[in-house]
């Protein structure tokens, strides 16, 4: 069978691959991008599914409206203003998980042959999903700050490109947070250049000692004329459940317009069972102290997987100890190379993301991710101390 040539542009992932062997009895994995499931917050769920399926079975099990059942959009607009952004509920659309936005973004704004750029390195699903559209990735580098703004600016005057996309707050998989000072930056760049900037933001709500700086789309509002070219995905998967399957998207209206329509052809709708349930969820004051349970508890795993790095691995690996997400961003020192180094971790029964895939371009041999999330404090001493064994 033949198949469509834009199929050409991507490849099933070395991850993917990676995973396959994560079945293996007794492994201790720190591979995977899942949030824990044993902090979901079970009970608030089941409540407000009863709720929504008791009060308004026919709406909730019905086909809905392409842009989002209408008690989310305000429910979603209430919570971006408790984090300073102002968003009228027909401002943004919900999405089938924050992923669906960007595939939307990707579908409504790239033509084959376009640019864009993204940091270097950046959640792989993006690199695929933009490719898959034709583009032409190129990466940004980062530091502890997030992206560097001054090679991103030449890099926007160099390429032009059709958009840059961003995970400002707790990268996946850098763990790396943007600072205030870039992120007003990047907005007057935008601006100046007329170039889009889509900001992904799943991770924001998952710091650990203090709040990360505002959202480029908060702080747009500083920026005068910055908001016309920025668009923002959000998602409830890592702060109540990827499982329902909520993100948003909130864009300028033309592009809101253009991604609705795309959307229409695409799953006509998100759920309108899951949006109900977070809707209702969002009503009933459970989010902030599910919140701060996971918060602390990743902050804790974080603290301890820090500390066996610099106990069991040493000079062997260099990292910036993330202030919130999910992951630890590393890099093997002495030109070690990191799947190499996942091969012989996984004969000890650990596993790790290597972070080559993580690259568009000039993958970073030596570099790995670990994710903290879903291994308790034990699993997470023991899974250190067999890397240490497979070095
Ligand atoms: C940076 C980033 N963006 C988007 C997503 C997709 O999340 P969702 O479950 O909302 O589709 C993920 C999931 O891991 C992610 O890490």
């Amino acid at each position: 069978m033949e198949f469509a040539s834009r199929l050409q542009n991507v490849e099933t992932s070395a991850i993917r691959e990676l995973f396959k062997l994560l079945g293996k009895p007794g492994i201790i994995s720190f591979a995977g991008g899942f949030p824990d499931p044993a902090l979901f917050d079970a009970e608030g769920i089941r409540i407000a599914s009863d709720a929504v399926l008791s009060s308004t079975p026919g709406p909730v099990l019905q086909y809905g409206a392409t842009e989002g059942y209408e008690p989310l959009r305000a429910g979603i607009s209430t919570h971006m203003r408790a984090k300073g952004a102002v968003v009228a509920p027909n401002g943004l659309i919900v999405t089938t998980g924050s992923q669906q936005a960007l595939d939307l973004i990707g579908k409504t704004m790239i033509n084959p042959g376009d640019k864009v750029i993204v940091e270097a390195p950046t959640f792989l699903a993006t690199i695929q999903c933009f490719r898959l559209y034709g583009a032409q990735v190129i990466g940004a580098p980062i530091d502890a700050d997030g992206v560097q703004v001054d090679v991103l600016e030449r890099l926007i005057e160099e390429h032009r490109p059709r958009l840059v996309y961003l995970i400002p707050t707790f990268g996946n998989p850098s763990g790396a947070t943007l600072s205030e000072a870039r992120r007003r930056r990047i907005l007057e760049v935008a601006l100046r250049t007329r170039t889009l900037v889509v900001e992904d933001d799943p991770y924001g709500e998952l710091y650990f000692d203090q709040p990360p700086p505002p959202s480029l789309l908060a702080l747009s509002e500083q920026v005068p004329g910055s908001r016309d070219w920025l668009a923002h995905c959000g998602s409830f998967s890592k702060i109540l459940s990827p499982g329902l399957r909520v993100g948003w998207m909130i864009a300028p209206e033309a592009l809101l317009a253009r991604a609705t329509m795309c959307k229409q052809f695409s799953d006509a709708h998100t759920s309108n069972l899951s949006q109900a349930i977070a809707a209702h969820y969002l009503t009933l004051g459970r989010l902030a102290p599910t919140l701060d349970v996971v918060r602390r508890t990743y902050a804790e795993r974080a603290r301890v997987m820090a500390e066996c790095l610099r106990q069991d691995l040493g000079d062997a690996i260099s990292f910036n100890a993330p202030q919130g997400g999910m992951f630890f961003w590393a890099r093997l020192t002495g030109g070690r190379d990191a799947a190499e180094f996942a091969r012989r971790a996984i004969e000890q029964l650990v596993a790790f993301v290597p972070g080559a895939p993580f690259f568009a371009q000039a993958p970073d041999n030596a570099t790995l991710r670990l994710s903290f999330a879903t291994a308790d404090l034990q699993r997470i001493r023991e899974g250190i101390g067999r890397l240490k064994q497979a070095l």
